[in-house]
């Protein structure tokens, strides 16, 4: 056998169709990219129609299979009318993505109502409905991935964890959740737990010189990640050789959590 086609039976995403939220920036689109380079059909959901038309374009210049649907994953009727329009693309998707997030960081004490819904809207309950749509069929189908995008937060709280962190560590326990309902049927849930990215979510913290480099310090590579960094882990919990894990947080964050 070529290593060629080795490579191709272990990790090609050829026939695939995946959903990726919050795929027009950050990790997310890294992820996006991965996937469509990888061979998969790829349906990006976020609100914004530019920076949504400009990650689908890289990607068909690469000649890759892409588009978008413009969405707000904030309320539950959004999310709902977009997980329509996204299966309608290419299909019910094998695969899906939720990195769509928001952190809102108020001190916990000034941590309203609002923050707390938007927070638990966009990072935890879209997440859940996406499943509660898609997971199912997959089932049925005998494949899928259901990968999400938690954070350290989800583990330890540092940097006003507030509402986030409560948020991502229950995105930690839907995809166990979601690993026991499904996983019998060939459907694998897990999460993806980043460090320290440089992301536009982070723009407002990467002002502070001092506190990324001290970010930096407490991984174990020495540096904070890259969007980049996130594609292999994808491509791998994306595809077929990684059906046997199930249910699990890998953390892709050059050891931050490992000390
Ligand atoms: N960067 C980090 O250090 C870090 C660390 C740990 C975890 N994470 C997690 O990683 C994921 C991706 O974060 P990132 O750093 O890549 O952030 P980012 O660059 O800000 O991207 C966030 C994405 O989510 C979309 N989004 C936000 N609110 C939405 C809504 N209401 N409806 C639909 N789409 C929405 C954004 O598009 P629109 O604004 O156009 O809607 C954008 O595509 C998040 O879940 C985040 O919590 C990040």
């Amino acid at each position: 056998m070529t290593s060629q086609r080795h490579l191709a039976e272990m990790f090609s995403l050829d026939g695939l169709v995946a959903v990726v939220t919050g795929g027009s920036s950050g990790i997310g689109r890294a992820i996006a990219g991965a996937l469509a380079r990888a061979g998969a059909g790829v349906v990006i959901v976020a609100r914004r129609e530019a920076e949504l038309a400009a990650a689908v374009d890289e990607l068909a210049a690469d000649g890759c299979r892409a588009a978008w649907v413009s969405a707000d994953l904030g309320t539950r009727d959004g999310v709902r009318a977009a997980a329509e329009r996204a299966a309608g693309v290419f299909g019910e998707p094998d695969i899906l993505v939720n990195s769509a997030g928001i952190n809102l960081r108020p001190p916990m004490g000034e941590l309203d109502d609002a923050v707390w819904d938007a927070t638990m809207a966009v990072n935890l309950e879209a997440p859940y409905l996406l499943g509660q749509r898609f997971g199912p069929g997959m089932a049925e189908r005998g494949f899928g991935r259901i990968i999400h995008v938690s954070s350290q937060q989800a583990h330890r709280a540092f940097v006003q964890s507030g509402a986030y962190g409560v948020s991502k560590g229950a995105l930690e326990s839907l995809a166990r959740s979601q690993a026991e309902a499904w996983s019998p049927h060939g459907v694998t849930c897990n999460a993806l737990v980043p460090g320290f990215v440089l992301t536009p979510l982070n723009s407002r913290l990467a002002s502070d010189q001092e506190t990324v480099a001290a970010l930096a310090r407490r991984t174990l590579v020495g540096r904070n990640g890259l969007a980049e960094d996130f594609a292999g882990a994808a491509v791998f919990l994306a595809g077929r050789s990684s059906g046997y894990i199930t249910g699990q947080a890998i953390f892709v964050d050059g050891g931050f959590s490992a000390h």
